[in-house]
């Protein structure tokens, strides 16, 4: 029988607490947590003197490219990533080719990353005008996504009246993009011409995202119908949403909302073009209370991966979006190091809210008998984003050059080491994630 021993860990509790003790584990599952365990009868050991072990991350905002981008990325060299930025679980988008529209389409990706995902897994139904019947039906599947803005070919569902009965219909979990699709195609037009990439947040401005935020709200509150707001760039937003938000409807951030802004164009250009677009320093700010408050539930990176070569194509040629798996973790366990937040709620935005919120059993938590999806950080050295190091197949991340601490050193997916100290073990396979209803 496959047992596991982590010895002397730092242990975050589920009471948000830590405690200095081992944990063991047994076909996957966590069997104990307690000061000392004796066990003789050990695959593993692991002395994890001067580790913080946490629960590993649940990502649930994604897109991994494949089938049909993969020469942006793939199942496998995102779940690589995912290793080594401590995600042990991922929420994936229906912008693949053939787009995610279909239960026969969700059962070959399910089948291609139980093939090569090192991680566990999960893919949302894309929605599009016309079809209901897949929506309602399609199984497992952690909700449907609805593009209400920047479009992904048929996936774009924009206009009340088109969005109106998926809201109506069925009782799944809905998770928009809220942008408002016919102001940025007006504002494109608007400032056509313009090649610096700047304009991206001007054109895919603040209010394109409150018009769909609204809109979206407005259609759960009408049928009760569980909503969740994805990648919140906005001050307005979230402002919103701390005067009226149903106990029905949970939203998230990414770290990039939070930590980059429109100063980033200057330094990377087309680098930091991303839907929705970085806002100002205010709206940084205004995110950080909306998730200190508890207005804003969890993190997701939105990470999407585009080849150097694409992102150099300039502007408005250049596609939306930018890397994150590998990062996240270790950029906000450096905020709560400078004392912005804690390691503890970090952990509750990474990875307990994001399994509550999708209904994911047994994730999540450091408890006995939950998976033992675990991830040891070092929360005492620093070390910077070194594109050499990156594991992505894009090769390259907004964050290159900025100075770290809370990197994985080993993490664990289902009871197996998958990375350990900068290498990967390629032969652990995550397995397709339960929802419960
Ligand atoms: O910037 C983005 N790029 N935002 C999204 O929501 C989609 C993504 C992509 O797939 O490239």
């Amino acid at each position: 029988m496959t047992q596991l021993l982590i010895r002397h860990a730092r242990i975050l509790l589920p009471d948000g607490e830590f405690f200095l003790g081992d944990v063991l584990v047994r076909q996957g599952k966590i069997i104990e947590v307690a000061s000392e365990i004796s066990e003789t009868n050990l695959n593993t050991i692991i002395d994890a003197r001067g580790l913080t072990l946490l629960p590993g991350v649940i990502d649930p905002q994604v897109h991994f490219r494949e089938p049909g981008l993969e020469h942006k990325e793939d199942l496998f060299t995102a779940s690589c990533a995912c290793a080594r930025g401590g995600v042990t679980s991922f929420l994936e988008m229906p912008n693949t080719l053939p787009l995610t529209t279909t239960q026969a389409i969700l059962d070959d990706k399910l089948d291609l990353a139980a093939q090569k995902c090192l991680v566990n897994y999960g893919f949302f139904i894309g929605a599009t005008p016309d079809n209901f019947p897949d929506l309602l039906t399609a199984n497992p599947t952690c909700g449907i996504k609805i593009f209400m803005g920047s479009a992904h070919g048929a996936l774009l569902v924009s206009r009340e009246q088109e969005l109106e009965p998926i809201f109506a219909q069925g009782s799944r979990l809905i998770a928009v993009h809220a942008e408002d699709q016919a102001r940025i195609i007006q504002r494109r037009q608007e400032f056509a011409g313009i090649t610096d990439p700047a304009i991206h947040s001007q054109i895919q401005d603040e209010t394109a995202a409150l018009n769909a935020t609204k809109l979206a709200l407005k259609l759960s509150k009408k049928y009760q119908r569980r909503l969740h707001i994805l990648h919140l760039s906005t001050g307005i937003e979230a402002e919103f949403l701390r005067q009226d938000k149903p106990s029905w409807v949970t939203a998230e951030v990414t770290p990039q909302h939070l930590l980059l802004n429109t100063d980033a164009y200057e330094k990377i250009g087309t680098l930091a073009q991303m839907n929705p677009p970085l806002r100002s320093p205010e709206n940084n700010q205004i995110l950080w209370q909306a998730l200190l408050d508890g207005v804003i539930d969890f993190i997701a990176t939105d990470h999407a991966p585009h080849t150097l070569e694409e992102k150099g194509k300039g502007y408005p040629n250049t596609p939306s979006g930018m890397p994150g798996v590998e990062t996240s973790l270790p950029l906000m366990l450096t905020q709560a190091m400078t004392g912005k937040c804690t390691v503890a709620q970090v952990s509750h935005w990474m990875s307990t809210a994001p399994a509550k919120a999708y209904k994911i059993p047994n994730k999540g938590l450091i408890k006995s008998g939950y998976d033992a999806d675990l991830i040891l950080v070092d929360l005492d050295n620093y070390h910077p984003v070194l594109r050499e190091e990156l594991q992505t197949k894009c090769g390259w991340s907004p964050f290159e050059g900025w100075n770290l601490t809370g990197w994985p050193v080993i993490t664990i997916v289902g009871g197996n080491v998958v990375y350990e100290q900068g290498k990967l073990n390629t032969e652990v396979r995550g397995k397709a994630l339960q929802f419960e209803a």
